[in-house]
């Protein structure tokens, strides 16, 4: 007793001395809340690497399909509010929050609206560097049918379509056999799980075109048209798939759903930052020991991601270069934005760059940046469905003219140029994806415009003058009538017009 108050008074006595020290402070610091390093318990997908049966035994014996009735029962307000209180925003890549995103179905009178009402689930998945879709769909389908199921009752749907990317062979094949199960145990169809609700769930496969990763060519193209997006508005929730309300979902928020709501909302909310509220998967490739899809706690520092879960960068922390934090469309950051930044949506637009899908990939000093994102053009350029003339002449331009930026073969103004041109076709088109394929490029010369730049000098010093378009000066024929521009470095045009190759 006499050495407890002896150690109590310790204690205040050395309180005293801080307080002291930091002089008239009177508020204690607030603690540094550290995220991250989440355990085995708290991860929604408790089968992601295909270790266990995916089918319905092993989906029982991990807690999916454990009295969904009761939240059927429950009501569609009740499991909307739910999704809101829990902070979840969609795991697609443009994070709207879900709850607020889902209740656009039950606009005031919808009950008498007679047409049917879909949910359709996006698992797509083609945007490169992304790659965690593919492993609910393979190891975990009966997460995603129960979450079609939640999902559908809050919007008052009838049906599920579930849209898988063609390549995926095994994931549509898993996801069917789930189906097949989940009828014949009564979990969906007529009077799904007894609850009185008639819900189906479909699968239809697409033929492995990006584009229909974008919510409403997705629509079309499961209306068998042509997978080229809407103009919105309408937007699908007023007239959707076949002209009927209808949402489209990533798979992975709909997938956690029936979790989030058997242990709450608060549960999911206590994770990361606010705003930033839940546990996340992560697909982490490139330049790294182990590259690997894992769940972990939103705003779960970067460095920590990669050095726990993926043996770090090869070659040292100091070795790396740049990292794609969120999939191909998202801005390329800088080593000294990956020691600092925080896995979720604000801190990385802080650092000028997106979560999107949480697919990081990391690139060390080995990797020949220009090259990477040069072929990150190609792919734009390959997917652009050519509706919106920004889209389809830009994505052909920035290929063309990283394509010659990676040779080193370009004026040196046509870094200005290509910039110019990235800020044109953003948000100018019906799509996201013409922003998508100016992100990475502007990515690159926001933080590696020396890198770019060296690069021409070197082509000129070996080569001579380039001009615009990559001819070289020396292989300008002399007897045609060019453009000034063209014709640098010509005795009669250099006094008017001189690019800045020098
Ligand atoms: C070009 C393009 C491709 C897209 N590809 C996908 C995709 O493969 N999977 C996906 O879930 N969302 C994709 N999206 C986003 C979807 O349009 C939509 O926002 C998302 O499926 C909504 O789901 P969420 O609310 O659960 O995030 C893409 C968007 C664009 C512009
Ligand atoms: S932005 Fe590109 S992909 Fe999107 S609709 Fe327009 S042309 Fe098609």
């Amino acid at each position: 007793m006499h050495r407890v108050v002896a150690s109590r008074s310790a204690r205040v006595a050395s309180a005293a001395q801080r307080v002291s020290a930091r002089g008239l402070a009177t508020v204690a610091d607030t603690p540094v809340r550290s995220f991250g390093g989440l355990r085995d318990q708290d991860r929604i997908f408790q089968n992601l690497y295909s270790a266990h049966d995916f089918r319905l035994k092993g989906a029982l014996a991990r807690g999916d399909w454990h009295r969904t009735r009761d939240i059927l029962d429950k009501g569609h307000l009740w499991i909307i509010d739910q999704m809101k209180a829990s902070g979840m925003r969609g795991r697609g890549g443009a994070g709207f929050p879900s709850g607020l995103k889902w209740s656009f179905m039950l606009k005031p009178g919808w009950e008498n609206d007679p047409r049917p009402r879909y949910l359709v689930i996006n698992g797509d998945e083609g945007e490169p560097g992304t790659c965690k879709d593919r492993e609910i769909l393979r190891g975990d389908p009966h997460k995603l049918i129960e979450g079609c199921l939640v999902a559908g009752r809050a919007m008052g749907a009838n049906a599920a379509y579930i849209y898988i990317r063609g390549e995926f062979v095994e994931e549509a094949h898993n996801v069917q056999e789930a189906i097949y199960e989940a009828y014949r145990a009564g979990l969906i169809g007529k009077n799904a799980c007894n609850s009185g609700y008639d819900f189906d769930v479909y699968v239809h496969r697409g033929a492995g075109a990006y584009i229909c990763g974008e919510e409403t060519a997705l629509i079309e193209s499961l209306e068998g048209k042509q997978g080229k997006p809407r103009l919105k508005p309408p937007f699908p929730a007023d007239t959707g798939l076949f002209g009927c309300p209808t949402t489209v979902a990533n798979v992975e928020t709909v997938s956690a759903a029936p979790t989030i709501i058997r242990r709450g909302p608060a549960w999911f909310d206590a994770f990361g930052r606010e705003r930033n509220s839940g546990t996340k998967l992560f697909a982490i490739s490139g330049h790294v020991n182990r590259p690997c899809v894992v769940e972990e706690e939103m705003s779960i520092p970067l460095k920590e991601l990669i050095e726990r879960h993926c043996g770090g960068v090869r070659g040292g922390w100091d070795n790396l270069a740049g990292i794609i934090p969120g999939g191909s469309s998202t801005p390329m950051m800088p080593k000294s934005s990956c020691d600092e930044v925080l896995m979720d949506f604000d801190s990385l637009r802080d650092h000028q760059s997106a979560l999107g899908t949480g697919a990081v990939i990391v690139m060390n000093k080995e990797a020949d940046l220009v090259r990477s994102i040069a072929r990150l053009s190609k792919f734009y350029a390959h997917e652009s469905c050519g509706q919106c003339t920004p889209c389809r002449e830009g994505t052909t331009w920035l290929m063309n003219m990283m394509n010659r930026f990676e040779e080193g073969r370009a004026n040196l103004r046509e870094v200005d140029m290509i910039w110019e041109l990235t800020k044109q076709m953003e948000g100018h088109t019906i799509c996201g994806l013409s922003d998508a394929s100016a992100w990475p490029i502007q990515g690159l010369l926001r933080h590696f415009r020396p890198l770019v730049e060296d690069r021409l000098r070197e082509y000129e010093a070996k080569n001579g003058p380039v001009l615009f378009g990559g001819r070289l000066a020396n292989e300008r024929r002399k007897d045609l009538a060019l453009p000034a521009n063209q014709s640098y470095p010509d005795t009669h045009t250099v006094e008017n017009f001189r690019p800045g190759v020098q």
